[in-house]
């Protein structure tokens, strides 16, 4: 009967959003979903680009030219698994929500059975490679999912804005090689969480090769996770337009300003031609405004940022690849792959390309001061204009909020970009604890075990 009970209660916790869930930009990847994207696609690593971090750190003209090659990779059309339908979406699309986590995690943990949920022990290699093709079809067990309702759930996709809202309306994307690490690592995740707070930053990493306090090893250079920012379309709303030039930068990021990007310069309506669109299964469309993306193919990760823009083709669109076509060609860009900007002249390699140059300029770009980068539709935050996504993603696993990374200027000096810590707990990932909060999906799964199995023989 308990084993039952354990089914139910795996089969309920998966498709409770369809219908309509309460947030509509939080709507994820549900059973059907999966099935029609299936098993996600890889992020295809280069993984001779940690040797060239010195070459990538001292030049920001080949820093730009590997970020947009990245980016092409994650946005790469991939098919649906569907051949009648024809239709693809960007590879990030494919990549897992946290419910695919919680789908995973619960299975994993299930089959793992009495003894090794006590004693903590790992999940085997087969367990590991058969869980994804289990959770890309699983739906066909699920009792609530009987096969008309996925013929009509998939008839529903009739043209490419529907199709576009498979993988999409949620914030936060991981590679599968995320979720493997993590799965891999799940007791040294419940370990870690209740000694993250008493952590000394000063303390000296645990081995030469790692870094943090959660895992047995640093994230695999395959490792990559998106956060979109999802913007409601219909009734004529208007999406914030920023100026991202010399002339905005300056007003908002020189010294003395308030570097907040506030709520747009110009108020747009781009079409589903020019702004990544897509319809969700409940009906409501958004566009894609902005995409974040961090990849392990450097140590301390790749840090990337795309944001839409009315005036795709000037500053950080200026050197935009001929490859990276379609409705991608109105996004704009900006990486970073240290705390410190080590490039000896930042701006000269761009003489043939005045705007960016500029804008370059703007953001401060001198060597041995704080690098930059910083989405418009993405970080809200007071002073979050003059950020670089690494200094502040170091503290992930701490008890600190992003508010205060930015706000304290003794602490946190440059608005929290320069590098304070000597170890990164999570290795950079704040997701254990922040918003999608795997870690409590973690602790609260073997909570639950232990309320009935510890003790027993
Ligand atoms: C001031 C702090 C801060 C800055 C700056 C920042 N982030 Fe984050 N980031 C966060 C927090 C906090 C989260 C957790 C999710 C949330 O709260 O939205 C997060 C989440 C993410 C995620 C999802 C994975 C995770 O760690 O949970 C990605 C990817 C990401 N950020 C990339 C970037 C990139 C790229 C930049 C720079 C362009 C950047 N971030 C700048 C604080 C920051």
């Amino acid at each position: 009967v308990r084993r039952l009970l354990l089914i139910v209660a795996l089969a309920c916790g998966c498709g409770s959003r369809l219908d309509g869930g309460s947030d509509p930009t939080h709507d994820d990847v549900n059973p059907a979903d999966r099935k029609i994207l299936g098993v996600p696609e890889p992020y295809p690593a280069d993984p001779g680009l940690r040797d060239r971090q010195d070459e990538l750190d001292s030049a920001m003209r080949t820093r730009r030219q590997i970020a947009w090659a990245t980016v092409q990779k994650v946005l790469q059309p991939i098919a649906l698994t569907d051949p009648t339908l024809g239709a693809s979406v960007p590879r990030f699309q494919t990549w897992y929500a946290k419910d695919d986590f919680v789908r995973m995690f619960k299975k994993l943990y299930l089959d793992l059975g009495t003894a090794g949920r006590k004693a903590r022990g790992p999940f085997s290699d087969e367990a590991l490679v058969a869980i994804f093709p289990w959770n890309a079809t699983m739906v066909d067990q699920l009792a609530s999912w009987p096969a008309d309702r996925y013929a009509q759930y998939l008839a529903r996709l009739q043209n490419d804005l529907d199709v576009q809202g498979e993988g999409a309306g949620h914030r936060v994307s991981y590679s599968p090689s995320v979720m493997s690490h993590l799965f891999r690592n799940y007791a040294g995740v419940l370990d870690c969480l209740p000694r993250l707070p008493a952590l000394d930053p000063a303390a000296p990493p645990v081995s030469s090769d790692n870094f943090t306090a959660c895992y047995a090893s640093e994230f695999p250079v395959d490792a990559a996770v998106v956060k979109a920012q999802w913007v409601r379309a219909e009734f004529g709303a208007k999406l914030g337009g920023y100026v991202t030039g010399a002339d905005g930068l300056t007003r908002r990021i020189a010294d003395g300003a308030a570097a907040d990007w506030g709520d747009g310069d110009t108020q747009e309506d781009p079409g589903a031609d020019r702004i990544h669109t897509a319809r969700l299964s409940n009906g409501n469309v958004f566009r894609l405004a902005g995409l974040h993306i961090m990849t392990k193919e450097l140590r301390k990760w790749l840090w990337i940022t795309l944001w839409w823009s009315p005036d795709p083709d000037s500053d950080f669109g200026a050197d935009r690849p001929v490859a990276l076509d379609g409705v991608w060609r109105n996004y704009k860009m900006c990486v970073v792959s240290a705390a410190d900007e080590k490039d000896p002249a930042p701006t000269d390699a761009f003489a043939d390309l005045p705007s960016l140059q500029a804008a370059l300029g703007a953001t401060g770009a001198i060597a041995g001061t704080p690098s930059w980068c910083s989405n418009p539709y993405l970080e809200k935050g007071a002073g979050n204009a003059r950020t670089n996504c690494i200094g502040c993603h170091q503290h992930a696993g701490t008890a600190l909020t992003p508010e205060q990374i930015l706000a304290d200027p003794t602490r946190f000096p440059d608005n929290g970009r320069r590098e304070v810590r000597a170890n990164f707990p999570t290795d950079y990932l704040w997701a254990l604890q922040r918003t999608d909060n795997l870690g409590a999906v973690v602790s609260d799964e073997a909570a639950y075990y232990d309320s009935f199995e510890k003790g027993t023989p």
